[in-house]
């Protein structure tokens, strides 16, 4: 049953069933024509976003912009810290309440877990998470599973191969989360030990009964699967530099290891060394695609949940 109408705010891909994902991926699809200018829409004329980007991001506050403005609405916001109060002390509270005074909804962005839950927690405007330290980024799974749809023909009985930094990267926590609500997928998590996938994930597809395998080779992999959805080594969530030289480039996927094989290639992107460039101009290279479906995903997104929570 679709509750998605009932939401106000995505701080978890978790807020959401399979019929509310269903839901975004069909509007999606309608919204194609909009996204990329061949028709206009006056749906959300008069509304505001606001973009709270405490960590920087090119995609995500991009392609939620766009959506915006696709849309007919329009955006506000900062991208550092340096150009709002927060540099002279002003809380992140204090801070969350003046844009809920100006804006119909608020995207936030910030290095640590629970901040946009938190911010949901006092302000009465919708709340979408758009990545909060290395917990989650739901808004990225949705348009990664639109990809998946719209490149593979359908999400049930995908094999897919989570590659890379899966303790620290969002993007697979939420995305494996969305997974164990489709039927027959076959996930196997492809990373270093020291960056194996958090046990609070684990015990989420233990509960939904999904298995998975392990491993630290992509050559176990390469074979058995459709999808490889490789992600960067998260520099910036490590303690200590050396544990970062250590594992940076442990993965690289590159033209060759792909010959002949029947996959595509995601990736949230930035990448920084973890794709060769020779696969760009592959038929394997599906992230650049991934990456211009945020528009017409996040299009979806702010209509139903602005439309559905007005002011
Ligand atoms: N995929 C993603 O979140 O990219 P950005 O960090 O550029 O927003």
């Amino acid at each position: 049953m679709i509750k998605i109408f009932e939401l106000k705010n995505i701080i978890s891909i978790k807020d959401l069933n399979k019929s509310d994902i269903d839901y975004i991926i069909d509007e999606a699809s309608k919204l194609e024509d909009i996204a990329k200018s061949r028709e206009i829409s006056e749906e959300l004329k008069g509304k505001i976003l606001g973009l709270m980007f405490f960590e920087p991001s090119t995609r995500t506050k991009m392609s939620f912009e766009t959506s915006m403005k696709r849309l007919s609405g329009e955006c506000i916001g900062f991208e550092n810290t340096g150009s709002s109060s927060v540099s002279k002390g002003e809380s992140i509270a204090d801070t969350a309440k003046m844009f809920e005074g100006y804006c119909d909804a608020l995207v936030i962005r910030h290095e640590m877990e629970g901040v946009s839950k938190f911010i949901s927690d006092i302000v009465d405007v919708p709340v979408i998470n758009a990545g909060d330290g290395a917990g989650q980024h739901p808004t990225q799974t949705l348009l990664d599973l639109y990809t998946i749809k719209k490149e593979i023909g359908h999400i049930d009985n995908i094999k897919i191969a989570l590659i890379g930094d899966l303790k620290y990267g969002r993007t697979v926590h939420s995305l494996a989360n969305a997974l164990t609500l489709y039927d027959n997928v076959e996930l196997y998590f492809v990373s270093p030990d020291k960056l194996k996938m958090p046990q609070e994930i684990l015990h989420d597809l233990d509960k939904a009964g999904m298995s998975y395998t392990e491993t630290s080779n992509i050559s176990d992999v390469i074979d058995k699967v459709n999808v490889l959805y490789v992600t960067r080594i998260q520099k910036e969530r490590f303690a200590d530099i050396d544990d970062y030289l250590e594992i940076k480039g442990a993965y690289i996927i590159n033209k060759k290891m792909l010959e002949g094989k029947d996959l595509i290639v995601m990736h949230p992107l930035p990448r920084i060394d973890e794709i060769d460039g020779d696969v760009d101009d592959t038929k394997y290279n599906k992230y650049f695609t991934q990456a211009a479906n945020a528009v017409p995903v996040r299009m979806a997104i702010l209509k139903t949940l602005i439309k559905n929570n007005p002011k």
